[in-house]
């Protein structure tokens, strides 16, 4: 089964959790995928994993089309979404509609997300929806706003709580097939999750959201600092080293080639 934005909304119906990782490239996501993971989200938080900048902010939108046919080569069942990368939808709707065009059509993922979700946001939601193209919405904390909100949880005072619960509601009229929450309180989430009809999917936002994501650097151990919110199933940087000092040792000594 090839899975769909209908399909998800029938998982939230059901209380079928919704299972998502990020992926950058062709070879991970060829094994998330093959492993059943529902979304793999080319995330802009790559312009930090796999390209070493310090913030999604410099990523261009040639790198991001690069990353994402890898990934949506890789990937056979998964749908496959992918960020549209900082100042590439929020001048003017056109501009909106130009980069997600190119982002179909040149990679071949199925959706795109961007971040935020006042008005201005959901017209621009309202506009790709209407031509077609499927937009997962991303509100609580946005990296692309880091600047002005740090990584700080989002959503603690009441005012914040109302305008994060006003964004879901505006995102949704505009057509979002789903919200990611990320680092807001637990709360908040499950209130949003419980008003919307389209599924939640939570990162640092607790266990009652419809699904889950998290930066797959971060669950393999790669990523040197993490954030609170995440979980290493594995020190994959401990494992990478130990491969690659034995490599080193086994050249060294003539012990490779045997
Ligand atoms: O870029 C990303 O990896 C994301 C997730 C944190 C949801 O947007």
């Amino acid at each position: 089964m090839v899975v769909t934005t209908a399909q998800l909304l029938k998982w939230k119906q059901q209380q079928r959790p919704i299972t998502v990782l990020t992926a950058w490239d062709y070879a991970f996501a060829q094994i998330l995928d093959e492993v059943g993971l529902d979304i793999l989200l080319v995330g802009d938080s790559l312009a930090m994993t796999a390209l070493g900048h310090e913030t999604t902010l410099p990523l261009s939108l040639e790198a991001m089309l690069h990353h994402a046919a890898a990934v949506k080569r890789g990937a056979k069942r998964a749908l496959v979404v992918c960020d549209l990368p900082f100042l590439t939808y929020q001048e003017s709707e056109q501009q909106a509609i130009q980069t997600a065009g190119r982002v179909l059509k040149e990679t071949g993922v199925q959706a795109v997300k961007l971040e935020g979700g006042n008005r201005a946001i959901a017209q621009t939601v309202t506009t790709l929806t209407r031509i077609g193209i499927p937009v997962m919405g991303h509100i609580g904390l946005t990296p692309q706003s880091v600047h002005r909100l740090g990584y700080r949880q989002q959503g603690k005072t009441p005012e914040e709580a109302e305008r994060i619960y006003q964004e879901a509601m505006n995102l949704e009229e505009a057509g979002v097939f789903a919200i990611v929450l990320e680092h807001i309180p637990n709360e908040l989430a499950a209130k949003i999750t419980s008003t919307l009809s389209v599924p939640t999917i939570g990162i640092g936002a607790g266990k009652q959201c419809d699904g889950q994501v998290l930066v797959t650097s971060d669950l393999l151990g790669l990523t040197p600092k993490q954030p609170p919110f995440a979980k290493a199933y594995i020190n994959l940087r401990e494992m990478i080293t130990e491969a690659a000092e034995n490599y080193i040792d086994d050249v060294k000594h003539q012990h490779f080639p045997s």
